[in-house]
């Protein structure tokens, strides 16, 4: 590959997440070199240039979101004013804050969102085509995993009471993206893939005796009924993330140059 097509990209955020995919672009992949990264406490693993988004956008082709979703709007201002391809791991940020659209809208930029946490997108996708008449996703984490969000604060739940698989919520991605914004970029990236946050349904789980973090999903249309169920392993890096979902941007970031590309 010539020199001049390989494309520089930055990382914005190097917690779990943005320090696996920057291992993954250390160790090489084809066509792609890591330019620099954005990060408020940098880690010693790396040495790589810091810099601010904006310099980040400028000098980057892609750029990889792995940051605290309230950040994610000032990251995608910058992007987007460059024209450059965000990769969006944050993916709830879409439904939590509706300026990332209207920004999206008059920008040349492209968002890239990576399956993250969750599997059965291709099938989502497909079905989509032909009209989904419903989809569900149903996330169950142990008790501990909700605590803090503001639904469970709003409604008085005692989570440390809970004894067997409780459902704790049930409505629109829409109302659990700002009743569990911590949890819900599966629920947003099902949404996105889908019908939408209106439409698509979730329900929330709480599971004292849950080893980790699980999601169905079940998306009916016409033809077909797409079942897919996932257990992720807590990230020993961030419990409160998956190892899936960051090689799920690896993966995202290898089919950009990958000769055969599975969809
Ligand atoms: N789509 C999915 O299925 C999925 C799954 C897991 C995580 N996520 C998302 O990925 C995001 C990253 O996850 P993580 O586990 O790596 O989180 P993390 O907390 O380990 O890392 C976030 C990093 O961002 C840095 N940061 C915060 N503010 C910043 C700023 N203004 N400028 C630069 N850096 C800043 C922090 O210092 C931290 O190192 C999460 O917020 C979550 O929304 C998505």
């Amino acid at each position: 590959m010539d020199a001049s097509e390989i494309k520089k990209v930055g990382i914005a955020g190097l917690g779990a997440l943005g320090s696996a995919v920057t291992r993954a672009l250390l160790a090489g992949i084809d066509g792609l070199r890591l330019e620099c990264a954005s990060e408020l406490n940098p880690p010693d693993e790396f040495d790589i240039e810091i810099v601010d988004f904006e310099t980040l956008a400028a000098r980057c082709d892609i750029i990889v979101e792995c940051l605290p979703p309230a950040i994610v709007p000032k990251l995608a201002e910058a992007v987007f004013a460059e024209g450059k391809t965000l990769v969006l791991i944050s993916s709830c940020a879409f439904l939590m804050f509706p300026e990332i659209q209207k920004m999206h809208d008059l920008s040349t930029s492209r968002v890239l969102v990576p399956s993250g946490a969750l599997a059965g997108l291709d099938g989502v996708k497909g079905l989509k085509e032909l009209g989904i008449e419903k989809s569900v996703i149903a996330s169950t984490k142990p008790p501990r995993g909700f605590e803090g969000a503001p639904y469970v604060d709003k409604m008085g739940i005692n989570l440390a009471q809970i004894e067997s698989k409780t459902r704790i919520f049930e409505g629109s991605a829409l109302e659990a993206a700002k009743g569990f914004p911590a949890n819900v970029n599966v629920a947003a990236t099902l949404s996105l893939a889908g019908i939408g946050a209106e439409q698509t349904r979730v329900e929330i789980w709480a599971d004292p005796q849950a080893k980790g973090n699980s999601h169905e999903i079940t998306v009916t249309g016409e033809f077909s009924t797409l079942h897919a169920r996932i257990e992720n392993r807590p990230d020993p890096a961030n419990p409160k993330s998956s190892m899936l979902a960051a090689q799920s941007i690896v993966a995202v970031l290898r089919d950009m140059n990958n000769a055969l590309v599975v969809l």
